[in-house]
């Protein structure tokens, strides 16, 4: 399968093409299915129920693509960690639960939004280690929403992407990123020398990822 690339499709048909033990890094953002969606439709708690079937086949298909010792970083939130826990502990070891401190505020009246989840899991033996400094409490600033910049309603900050490749991936390493949206973690691999393969299933989601990718090209390069 061709790498830097992102595919317009549905990732369970296209990670078929993926050859087995072949990713050294999942890093990825599913729809929450709760809450106002990117389609703007508004989902219930119980919506979950319907999806687990997608995330079994979903996981699976991962422990087969994934090389020994890699490592996942999935997006989620309070209500929909519950129902992937069970099912991703079937196939990887669960090692933490990161809290993303927005370190400012959302919308809320039952004490506002100020944080979000990543599962942070390895398949087989993990075999990185952290420094004694790394929390797991991440305190990076979300996109504004009337920023310029946002380009897609649940799109993540360039900097969470940057500190989940740097921290669990060597340049040339290959990063899987199953629900691309605005192309967020494709740009993060360019700056840091890192392949991608992305898949996104929504045809204006994935033409604006296209355009942010040119940019990238045509802007020049930060040194970070
Ligand atoms: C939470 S958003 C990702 C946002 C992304 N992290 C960003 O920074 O822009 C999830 C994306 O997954 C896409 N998606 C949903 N189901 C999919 C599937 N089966 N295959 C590929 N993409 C899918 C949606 O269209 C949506 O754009």
């Amino acid at each position: 399968m061709e790498l830097d690339k992102i595919y317009n499709e549905d990732c369970i048909e296209g990670m078929k093409r993926i050859p087995s033990d072949s990713i050294n890094a999942i890093i990825t953002d599913p729809p929450y299915c709760i809450g106002t969606t990117s389609n703007g439709k508004k989902g219930s708690y119980n919506d979950n129920n319907l999806i687990k079937p997608f995330f079994e086949i979903l996981f699976k298909e991962w422990v087969r693509v994934c090389k020994e010792g890699a490592e996942l970083y999935i997006n989620t939130d309070w209500r929909t960690y519950p129902f992937l826990y069970p099912i991703l502990q079937k196939y990887f070891q669960v090692k933490n639960l990161i809290v993303w401190d927005y370190e400012w505020i959302k919308a809320g009246s039952h004490y506002r939004f100020s944080h979000e989840f990543i599962i942070y899991a390895v398949k087989g033996e993990a075999k990185r280690r952290f420094s004694a400094s790394e929390r797991d409490v991440w305190r990076i600033r979300p996109i504004n929403f009337t920023s310029p910049d946002k380009l897609h309603n649940a799109q993540k900050p360039l900097e969470l992407i940057d500190k989940m490749i740097r921290n669990s991936s060597v340049e040339g390493d290959i990063i899987l990123d199953c629900f691309s949206g605005s192309g967020t973690t494709a740009v993060a691999c360019i700056n840091n020398n890192r392949h991608y393969i992305c898949f996104e299933i929504d045809e204006s989601y994935f033409q604006i990822s296209l355009d942010r990718i040119r940019n990238v090209f045509s802007e020049p390069k930060l040194e970070m």
